[in-house]
């Protein structure tokens, strides 16, 4: 496996295995990596000859009250993992490679920013876009792959890719989730025994809503209501937000048995914020197909 910090350094790397015709797939992360970054991974090595995969934890998505300080850093478990995982190359800048004094440009999203995530992290998507524009021009991959898990993030990524015309293709891979249903996520090590046991809540709340969705439930304001409910039994449980939401624009549905819902879900647990995400499928309307943007 080869480590890079220098920009110049990988794109010398990647220009001689282009010309050698490699399609390159690229996973981007923050590191602290678990099984959810490593299906990312494997993912890759399934579509692509060349697996990248950079580790770095983005200052420009966190606001000056978030955890940007505490954010878990193990480097050495990240690349035992990643070696384990045959990654190809790692990418791992230090900041003043991607942020060089003087640095004054951001990319923003407008509508897809806003909602939801946006609302409570009002600067987070200006954040994720800029950099995620800037490793998908320095790995230029074929394929950069994004997990479900951050729902809003991939689609703010995929119209992007869009609008700025980039030629990369945007591939989404389903949340990977713990033997009890919590979706795997870096913040998890934050969690105290008693607030792991109440984080499952999330994963209940999506149980609860798919069912009622797939028995014919036709009001979003009354399973809304219904789950607001359930939350506020949990005692160490604050809500940041429910929503059904249409699955490719974020705007609140009015109803729930035309076609798929994306039920998106934020609360807080003592300190640690969480999210979670899922398609709400009624009986008889088939899944969407797992999403893939084309290169335009
Ligand atoms: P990070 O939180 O490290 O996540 C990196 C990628 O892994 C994202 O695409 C995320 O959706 C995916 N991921 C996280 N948990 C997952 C799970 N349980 N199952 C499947 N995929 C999961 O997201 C970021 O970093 C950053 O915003 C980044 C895109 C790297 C830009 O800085």
């Amino acid at each position: 496996m080869r480590t890079f910090q220098q920009i110049s350094a990988l794109r010398a790397y990647l220009r001689n295995l282009r010309q050698d015709k490699k399609t390159i797939g690229f996973v981007p992360t923050m590191g602290a990596l678990h099984a959810g970054h490593l299906s990312l991974v494997q993912r890759s090595k399934g579509d692509c000859d060349i697996t990248v995969l950079s580790l770095f934890v983005n200052p420009a998505q966190f606001a000056p009250t978030e955890d940007l300080s505490k954010y878990p850093r193990e480097l050495n478990r990240d690349m035992q993992l990643t070696s384990n995982a045959d990654v190809d190359a790692v990418f791992l800048p230090e900041i003043e490679e991607m942020y060089p004094s003087g640095f004054q440009t951001w990319v923003g999203v407008t509508e897809l920013s806003k909602p939801l995530e946006g609302e409570h992290r009002p600067t987070h998507y200006q954040g994720v876009a800029t950099i995620v524009t800037k490793l998908l021009n320095i790995v230029q991959p074929d394929i950069a792959y994004f997990g479900q898990k951050d729902y809003q993030q991939f689609l703010v990524v995929e119209r992007m890719v869009r609008d700025l015309n980039i030629p990369s293709a945007i591939q989404m891979v389903a949340t990977v989730r713990e033997a009890d249903g919590l979706a795997m996520s870096s913040r998890n090590v934050y969690l105290s025994p008693e607030e792991r046991t109440a984080a499952t809540l999330l994963n209940r709340l999506i149980g609860i809503a798919s069912e009622r969705v797939q028995q014919g439930e036709p009001n979003p304001l009354t399973l809304k209501q219904d789950l607001e409910r359930v939350m506020s039994q949990e005692p160490l449980a604050e809500l940041d937000y429910v929503a059904l939401v249409h699955p490719d624009t974020l705007q609140p549905v009015t109803g729930l048995q035309e076609e798929a819902t994306l039920l998106t879900l934020a609360i807080k647990i003592g300190k640690t914020r969480l999210i979670d995400n899922a398609l709400l499928v009624p009986e008889g309307i088939p899944l969407p197909r797992p999403r893939i943007s084309k290169p335009i």
